[in-house]
């Protein structure tokens, strides 16, 4: 039987997910042991992640394999700032490292933009899915671990209450499977966020080495 388009990212991606929890600082992040330096950087680097997705989405905003996935609430890159502004301070653009890794992949979207606009669906899906899933969790050890209160500093991790946030997420998978790809372009999306992945691993092994 054919899968949809969701299901091929979930499958294609799954040793690569794995791979990517265990990289560089994502289990001390997991266990609340990660110095609050490094969720900063982290956090620093993921910004320009956004800030090169989020206006080449909205460039093509109409693009018939972009527009079903848009769902406004999910942009990242004005509130990951904001938080940023109050973790780190009204510096943090210059003061924080932006990792090479990080620097590849924002050249990579910028690219898509101009040449293979499409492709930029595997990149939502792989950080605003991430977002709405495993995202969540992160969301509740961070607070804790840096004593975040409120929003302040976290509402990176805030699309709102549980129920808002299950429903996003299958919208956003929905709109997956109804986007007008054959199997060759599906599998150029599959290949995509496996790059995205990879991309992932590489940037939590350099900000490990960072501290
Ligand atoms: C310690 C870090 C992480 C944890 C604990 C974690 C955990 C999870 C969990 C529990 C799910 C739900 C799986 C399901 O619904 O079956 C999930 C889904 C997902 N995560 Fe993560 N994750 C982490 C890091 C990441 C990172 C860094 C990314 C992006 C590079 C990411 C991208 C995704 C995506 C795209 C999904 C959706 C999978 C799908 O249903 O297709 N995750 N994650």
């Amino acid at each position: 039987m054919d899968s949809g388009l969701a299901q091929r990212l979930r499958e294609g991606t799954r040793s690569l997910h794995r791979q990517t929890e265990g990289a560089g600082v994502m289990p001390a992040l997991l266990r609340g042991t990660l110095p609050a330096a490094g969720f900063h950087r982290m956090q620093r680097n993921l910004q320009a992640l956004y800030a090169a997705l989020e206006p080449a989405l909205q460039q093509w905003a109409e693009h018939p394999a972009l527009a079903p996935l848009r769902q406004p609430a999910l942009a990242r890159a004005a509130v990951l700032a904001a938080d940023l502004n109050a973790l780190h301070g009204p510096d943090w653009a210059s003061a924080l490292p932006l990792m090479p890794t990080a620097q590849v992949y924002a050249e990579r979207l910028q690219h898509l933009a101009r040449d293979a606009p499409a492709l930029l669906a595997a990149h939502s899906y792989v950080r605003y899915l991430g977002d709405l899933s495993g995202g969540q969790a992160l969301g509740r050890v961070v607070r804790q671990a840096y004593g975040l209160v409120g929003s302040a500093g976290s509402s990176f991790f805030d699309f709102g209450p549980p129920e808002q946030v299950k429903a996003m997420a299958a919208q956003f998978r929905a709109a997956l499977d109804a986007l007008p790809l054959d199997a060759a372009q599906q599998q150029a999306q599959v290949d995509e966020a496996r790059w995205a992945f990879g991309q992932h691993e590489r940037l939590f092994e350099e900000l490990a080495a960072s501290l």
